[in-house]
């Protein structure tokens, strides 16, 4: 039962729609007051009447019931109380009948939403910069799967541009084939490094003829450029499935090779391409903005060129809904540019384009992503969060079984946490201690949470306990039990806003009730009935942090 709507209905004001009372119904931030409010100032104006007054009268018509425990006037607010236990038993037979799915939905059924994200530049370090569009992509896959709508992960590889002539020259003058194969893609970006530190003229117009002649087909050329994309993708794959991160399509730039030109005849016959100095140009001054470049004055295509191929192939191909693209805001004019470029050719689809921004990631230390030769590997990072986990685990609970795996789930968490649980446009700095402390609000708070839970439940199997029925919850069990029915809500607004984080901190918030309820109230020593009913409870909110995690992509240890 939606508690919201339910409300809602029984509020009627002359001349107010039932939509906007809806809308105007809420969960007050001080839950003493009332479980939802209504906040009467909204409707002084239509009404010409106070707020006092009007909540006032209201109070009066609405009648409680079976769900309405108790309605009254506070300063201009009407506050509703819910009866507890039968929303408590509710709650608790749904999460019970839906367990893995409890939270999903099916308002994407049938409809397509493409993600770009992560989208990996061949033979370059995929370092830190890289976390926030690997892990924010692909928990919004996760997320809008989980709502029904079928997600196609797109990997928009950085496969195409001049770079990979300089990388064939560098690999010709000093490549060893066996080392290259040996050291995989730190062993190609040495050398695409050291190209970079000893290029004269000379070098750069070599590497100028390699690049023409992948474009032309060249036989070796071709073979070594996809060698070098394979030694990356076999790479950052391993990364992936740490993350637990899932690609429907690696169709990269280099793949609209023969779908530009397409696209500038198009650009040509609607009259939006314009010469400049050689160049050709769609000149977006009206809207504020420099000209998206089309065609170098050489004849080259460009990375907005390739994005526009893609996104029109997109849309022929997968008629999405949506599609997204999880890319740093320091591309905020490109995509406005791309978007609107597609919006002048009249596609008017070109509205269900989102750039997907977010901020920096760098770490504690002042260490940046790109700095040249001081570059922070993603894998790196991983690594060592594992190995932090591994001492902190090990500490913990010495006599654990299977530590290395705990500690990956723990590492790999507090990764992909620290990069969820911020807002997604603010800039992060990322912290091993801040990321891994067991109090804090973090991933491994909330997985120590579970581990908790599981070992009350363990416990109660053991004993051959009930589970199950529901009493009228205490304050401590209610905001549990009342956070615990906000799931499928927070799953909801995460979508909509593009914003896993809201997830993220629904996981901390949730832990916090459980273990204010843990300390609150005795679950196994408790009398029968009120003991089935707290381990239900206790089961319920194991469900829910497994479904929510699972979401951002981390996964739950059964013990810690
Ligand atoms: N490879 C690009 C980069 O590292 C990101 C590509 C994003 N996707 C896109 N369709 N432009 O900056």
């Amino acid at each position: 039962m939606n508690y919201k709507k339910y409300i809602a209905q029984k509020i009627v004001i002359e001349g107010v729609g039932a939509e906007e009372i809806e809308e105007a119904v809420s969960v007050p931030p001080d839950q003493t007051m009332g479980d939802y409010a209504l906040p009467c100032f909204k409707f002084a104006k239509a009404l010409r009447k106070s707020p006092v007054l009007i909540a006032q009268s209201l109070a009066g018509e609405i009648g409680c019931d079976s769900v309405i425990e108790s309605v009254a006037a506070v300063n201009g607010y009407l506050n509703f109380k819910i009866a507890r236990k039968p929303f408590a038993e509710q709650t608790l037979a749904r999460i019970e009948r839906e367990g893995a799915r409890y939270g999903s939905a099916d308002l994407g059924a049938g409809k397509k939403i493409c993600i770009d994200y992560s989208s990996v530049n061949i033979a370059k370090p995929f370092h830190i910069g890289h976390l926030s569009t690997t892990v924010l992509g692909g928990a919004l896959y996760k997320i809008f799967n989980f709502l029904g709508y079928e997600a196609v992960g797109i990997n928009h590889l950085g496969d195409y541009g001049t770079q990979f002539g300089k990388l064939i020259s560098a690999y010709k003058r000093w490549g060893v084939m066996e080392e290259v194969e040996r050291g995989g893609i730190h062993a190609i970006n040495e050398l695409y490094v050291r190209f970079n530190n000893e290029a004269d003229e000379e070098m750069e117009r070599e590497a100028r003829e390699y690049f023409l002649k992948i474009e032309s087909g060249d036989e070796e050329a071709n073979a070594l450029f996809e060698w070098f994309k394979s030694l990356t993708l076999e790479y950052v794959k391993g990364i992936y499935e740490k993350l637990h991160i899932n690609f429907d399509s690696y169709a990269g730039e280099r793949f609209y090779t023969d779908k530009m030109q397409p696209v500038i005849d198009e650009l040509r016959a609607k009259k939006l391409l314009k010469e400049s100095n050689g160049a050709s140009i769609v000149d977006l001054e009206e809207y504020g903005m420099p000209p998206c470049l089309i065609l170098r004055s050489d004849g080259a295509s460009l990375y907005a060129t390739r994005d526009l191929a893609a996104a029109i192939y997109r849309k022929n191909t997968y008629d999405f809904e949506k599609c997204l693209y999880v890319v740093a805001y320091q591309q905020n004019l490109h995509f406005k540019q791309v978007f609107k470029v597609l919006e002048l050719m009249g596609k008017e689809w070109a509205k269900d384009l989102v750039h997907v921004a977010y901020g920096m990631v760098s770490l504690e230390d002042g260490a940046m992503s790109t700095r040249k030769g001081k570059v922070v590997w993603l894998e790196d990072v991983i690594a060592k969060c594992e190995e932090k986990a591994y001492a902190i685990v090990s500490e913990k609970n010495p006599a654990l079984e299977n530590k290395r795996e705990v500690a990956e789930k723990v590492g790999v968490g507090a990764v992909i946490f620290g990069a969820l649980c911020n807002n997604k446009i603010k800039d992060i700095v990322f912290s091993y201690d801040k990321a891994l402390n067991f109090d804090g609000e973090t991933s491994v708070y909330v997985q120590y949470t579970c581990a908790r839970a599981a070992s009350v439940m363990q416990k109660a199997r053991a004993e051959g306990y009930a589970v199950g029925g529901a009493c009228t919850p205490c304050d401590s069990e209610y905001e549990l039990i009342k956070a615990l029915a906000q799931f499928p809500d927070t799953v909801c607004s995460a979508a909509k806003n593009y914003e896993p984080s809201l997830i993220a901190r629904y996981c901390v918030d949730t832990a916090q009730k459980f273990n204010k309820f843990y300390i609150d109230c005795k679950i196994l020593q408790a009398e029968e009935t009120v003991r089935a009913y707290r381990l239900s409870l206790t089961r319920a909110t194991l469900t829910v942090l497994t479904n929510a995690l699972g979401l951002l992509g981390i996964g739950v240890p059964e013990k810690m």
